[in-house]
């Protein structure tokens, strides 16, 4: 008996002082029934501003139940690069909200956005990067610019129709201009901005951008189905008019005159090569992924309408900005891509209009049981990169409510992008458009500002960490200038 009660003692003894490995989940607000602390969010503007709110209560990392999903929120550089970058590989996962389906023919995963990583993912990142991403030095680069200059031209042509010096719904115009550089670059196709089916397929293209763009209840109480059934069917509808449009106006053609024995002449038929050489791709990937790309017209559209907005607020920028191309041109000539590195105020504007308009990062999900800051995070957990944080941080920038394109000018005049500024994120999932955005968005910007002075009657109002404007927003007042 002795000799038991000993035993005892020691393995308690040992025990209690063996050193336990405990699970820490990071601290946040206690989640209510049913809707987690989704009111919370309902708190502010934006989600991205209660995250900043909440931080300041929890920490730079805090846990929040958001109907019953598990998240966490991350918000500071050095955490969002442990996300992004150090475990980059475990935070692959994206939400698996309804709408996301709905969006890609019933599974998510057919988008190059909104799927989870996988070796797939992989494939179809590497055919798009040499289209997508041109080197200042190669054919495609060129390829951008006379693409780019080509479509803002005929932009110019639709605009002279309108009324000047008078309100005009712009944003059609410049989305239009926007489709007809990406299918031109990609499909080596354009339209004629009357053509009633291009038209339509502008214009959903822009909802579903404005979509994406929104948060919904929905998305983490999904009970709450029913109620949406009318909204999710009308996303299903304009997801499928484009598909059709992009299979009989864009794929059919290509496949009908594609040759094996030729290098491809545009992404469209290096995606249709790809399909037949490469046995893990089907016919549903590459029709997707065409559309994922041509659906980026619709961000850089609706950039140039922020960056526009800042130009009615901020008539000295728009000065600056008309000065630095008439300087370029002379007035002899519009302004292309190889005048980027003399127009640096321009850049430096758009690059301040992405800084202000803080495009969130879609969420990521933990793939596998993992840490974040010595925090655990479960497998399924959703993280929330709040990239808001960084860019109107007071720690780190200087006046952040200030629209300042200087700050991203150094002394000797070139562009300077501090490392924390991240708005097409970074690590395994960063944009792949983003080269595009710049050059795309730097054209138009450049050559409407050398062309007209721009004002508004309207109230143009834009919502804080959201980089699209509503598809029926507000007009804009184009007075033709005097080029000098
Ligand atoms: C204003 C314009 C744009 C902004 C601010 C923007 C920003 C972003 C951000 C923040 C992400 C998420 C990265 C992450 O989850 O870590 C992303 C992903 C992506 N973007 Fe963009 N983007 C823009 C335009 C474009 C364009 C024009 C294209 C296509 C030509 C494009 C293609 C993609 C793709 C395919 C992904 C998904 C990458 C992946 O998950 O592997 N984006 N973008």
């Amino acid at each position: 008996m002795i000799t038991l009660i000993v035993v005892l003692v020691l393995f308690l003894v040992w025990w209690l002082g063996k050193p336990k490995k405990i699970a820490f989940t990071a601290p946040g607000p206690k989640p209510w029934p049913i809707i987690g602390s989704l009111h919370l969010l309902g708190q502010h503007e934006s989600p991205f501003e209660a995250f900043t709110a909440l931080s300041k209560i929890y920490g730079d990392v805090f846990s929040i139940t958001l109907g019953s999903t598990p998240c966490v929120v991350v918000n500071n550089f050095k955490l969002i690069r442990e996300v992004l970058i150090t475990k980059g590989a475990e935070f692959g996962g994206r939400p698996n909200f309804m709408r996301f389906h709905k969006l890609f023919g019933g599974d998510r995963n057919n988008s190059l956005a909104l799927c989870d990583w996988s070796s797939l993912q992989k494939t179809r990142r590497s055919i798009a990067r040499i289209y997508c991403a041109p080197k200042f030095t190669s054919l495609q680069y060129d390829d951008v610019n006379k693409v780019g200059t080509e479509a803002v031209e005929v932009l110019l042509v639709e605009l002279r129709k309108q009324p000047m010096g008078q309100p005009v719904q712009v944003k059609p115009l410049i989305l239009a201009a926007c489709a007809n550089m990406f299918t031109q670059y990609m499909c080596s196709t354009s339209f004629d901005y009357r053509n009633v089916e291009f038209q339509k397929i502008v214009r959903y293209f822009d909802e579903i951008f404005w979509e994406i763009n929104q948060g919904y209840a929905v998305d983490f109480l999904p009970w709450l189905l029913p109620f949406y059934s009318g909204h999710m069917r009308k996303i299903s509808d304009w997801a499928s008019v484009i598909r059709k449009f992009i299979l009989a106006r864009i794929i059919d053609q290509h496949r009908a005159s594609l040759d094996p024995g030729v290098p491809p002449k545009d992404f469209t038929d290096a995606l249709l090569l790809h399909l037949e050489e490469d046995p893990n791709m089907n016919w549903q990937h590459i029709i997707f992924e065409l559309e994922d790309f041509l659906g980026g017209h619709s961000a850089v559209g609706n950039l140039v309408m922020v960056t526009l907005t800042a130009i009615v607020k901020y008539p000295e920028i728009a000065k600056r900005i008309q000065a630095e191309v008439d300087s370029v041109t002379a007035g002899t000539r519009y302004p292309n891509l190889f005048d980027r590195s003399a127009m640096p105020f321009t850049e430096a504007t758009l690059w301040e209009t992405l800084r202000t308009a803080s495009s969130p990062i879609v969420p990521h999900v933990a793939t596998t049981d993992t840490e974040i800051d010595g925090y655990t995070v479960k497998k399924g957990t959703m993280v929330f990169v709040n990239n808001y944080e960084l860019n109107v941080g007071a720690d780190y920038w200087k006046n952040p409510q200030e629209f300042n394109p200087e700050r991203f000018i150094s002394e000797d005049g070139t562009i300077v992008k501090p490392s924390h500024f991240i708005p097409f994120s970074t690590g395994k999932r960063t944009c792949i458009g983003q080269r595009l955005v710049q050059c795309f968005s730097f054209i138009i910007l450049a050559t409407l500002l050398q062309h007209y002075d721009i004002s508004s009657t309207d109230k143009c109002e834009v919502k804080p960490s959201c980089m699209a404007v509503p598809p029926d927003c507000f007009r804009l007042v184009f007075t033709p200038r005097q080029v000098h």
